[in-house]
């Protein structure tokens, strides 16, 4: 018999590894909750214009990634690689610039889409929490959002990451230093391909991993050395205010990143234990995406985190989440009666507040506990006839064993008590 398979490079989160997901999301963004970002929410996909404008047209993304397709009607769009696009054309849309109150804050989660080789850390549908603080052009601005991302990571218990730093400059000085590393570029000896590359994205070129590739790139025109004052100015402040809160970075001249719209600062969280797919999230400013997809000058600056990659850091650091068991009272019918009488109990309870699960598929006593013991549940509930002819139920602590019985009417008050 032929059974259906997730598609390729794509997995299920199913329980109890589904728990961790939902805590990471969790934990990335209670700090941006608490610093003034609001939620928002955008569609799955997009024009696909919004993308090939805005990640540009030069970018592996976009040429070989988007899950592009036409729809009935007619109309262009694309399942979205990533926020930043969406987010922006949101904000434009809505107006949320002109409300007089700049920058506009914004966090996010969700599922992105890539048409990538699916290996280990990367895959064809994934998830990111990111954010995004639009319409203010401040160091301090850069520099809290990646304040924020190392506290999410460290609330986690991870340390093995590191955060690299760089600039890629403005409008004014990138362009004549593409000019000069193209010059050199040029020069070197290359497939079709970088050939390519080296016309439509030369900054790319820096990032070739091939050692045939960096052997001649020794002695490359950098990009630092090409900083106008205001970006150098910029970037240095930056660092400042990282530094004297405590976040370490190391400075990587050759962090290009593979989306086309940033500007000055960029940045990336690696994590050492990840292998090759070592980028657990990355980020920066992108002051010139604004223009490129129709709206006014909005110099802006964010970030996003792979959820799915954060988890796999906390496995290669062996930190296990204490998550709090979902379900505190377990009750455990014994017969027909009991049944009815524990399961109003149980809608009682749980209208009260109090985490309640219930045996179901009239399990015997062996069988009921077994599923109570799984739940994680601090309290069972457990009444036969001979309980509900004296109107009790048996109230077992199941870290100490312990049983007694609690009469009908004071379950909840009881359980309030032992679980506040
Ligand atoms: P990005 O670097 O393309 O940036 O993606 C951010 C993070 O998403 C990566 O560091 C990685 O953890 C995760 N990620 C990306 N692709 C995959 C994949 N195929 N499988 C698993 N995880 C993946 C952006 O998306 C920008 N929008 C970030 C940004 C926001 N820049 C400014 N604001």
């Amino acid at each position: 018999m032929s059974t259906f398979q997730a598609p390729k490079g794509t997995y299920d989160l199913i329980p109890p590894d589904s728990a961790k997901f939902l805590a990471v999301r969790e934990a990335i963004s209670a700090p941006l909750k608490s610093s003034g970002y609001g939620y928002i929410e955008t569609p799955g996909f997009e024009d696909v214009e919004l993308f090939a404008r805005g990640v540009g047209e030069s970018t592996d993304i976009v040429t070989k990634e988007m899950y592009a397709f036409e729809t009935k009607g007619g109309d262009r769009l694309a399942l979205r690689p990533e926020g930043t696009a969406s987010v922006l054309r949101a904000a434009l849309e809505a107006n949320l610039h002109r409300l007089g109150n700049l920058p506009v804050k914004l966090w996010y989660s969700g599922s992105y889409y890539r048409y990538e080789r699916p290996q280990k850390g990367r895959y064809r549908h994934f998830s990111q929490v990111g954010a995004e603080a639009i319409g203010a052009e401040d160091p301090a601005l850069d520099a809290e959002l990646i304040i924020l991302a190392d506290q999410a990571y460290r609330s986690l218990g991870l340390s093995r990451f590191r955060i690299l730093l760089n600039s890629l400059g403005d409008k004014e000085c990138r362009p004549v230093y593409r000019d000069a590393l193209q010059d050199f570029l040029r020069g070197l000896d290359l497939d079709e391909d970088t050939r390519r590359r080296i016309e439509i994205n030369p900054l790319r070129v820096l990032d070739d991993k091939r050692p045939e590739v960096q052997k001649q790139l020794v002695g490359a025109p950098m990009l630092r050395d090409y900083l106008c004052d205001a970006c150098k100015a910029y970037h240095e402040e930056v660092r400042v205010l990282l530094t004297a809160a405590g976040v370490a970075f190391e400075d990587d001249e050759k962090l290009v990143r593979g989306l086309d719209y940033y500007t000055r600062t960029t940045f990336e969280f690696v994590h050492d234990g990840l292998g090759s797919q070592s980028a657990v999230g990355g980020g920066g400013r992108y002051d010139g995406l604004s223009e490129m997809i129709g709206g006014p000058a909005l110099p802006s600056v964010g970030w996003a985190l792979g959820v799915d990659r954060t988890v796999l850091a906390l496995e290669a650091e062996g930190i296990e989440l204490e998550l709090p068991a979902t379900t505190s009272v377990f009750a455990v019918p014994l017969g027909e009666e009991a049944r009815r009488v524990l399961f109003a109990l149980v809608t009682e309870l749980r209208r009260a507040g109090v985490a309640t699960d219930f045996s179901y598929g009239g399990k015997g006593l062996k069988g009921a506990m077994k599923s109570a013991n799984r739940s994680g549940a601090r309290y069972t509930l457990v009444a036969g006839e001979r309980d509900l002819a004296e109107g009790v139920v048996q109230l077992k602590d199941m870290e100490s064993g312990e049983q007694s019985p609690v009469a009908l009417t004071a379950v909840l008050d009881e359980l309030r008590a032992r679980l506040a």
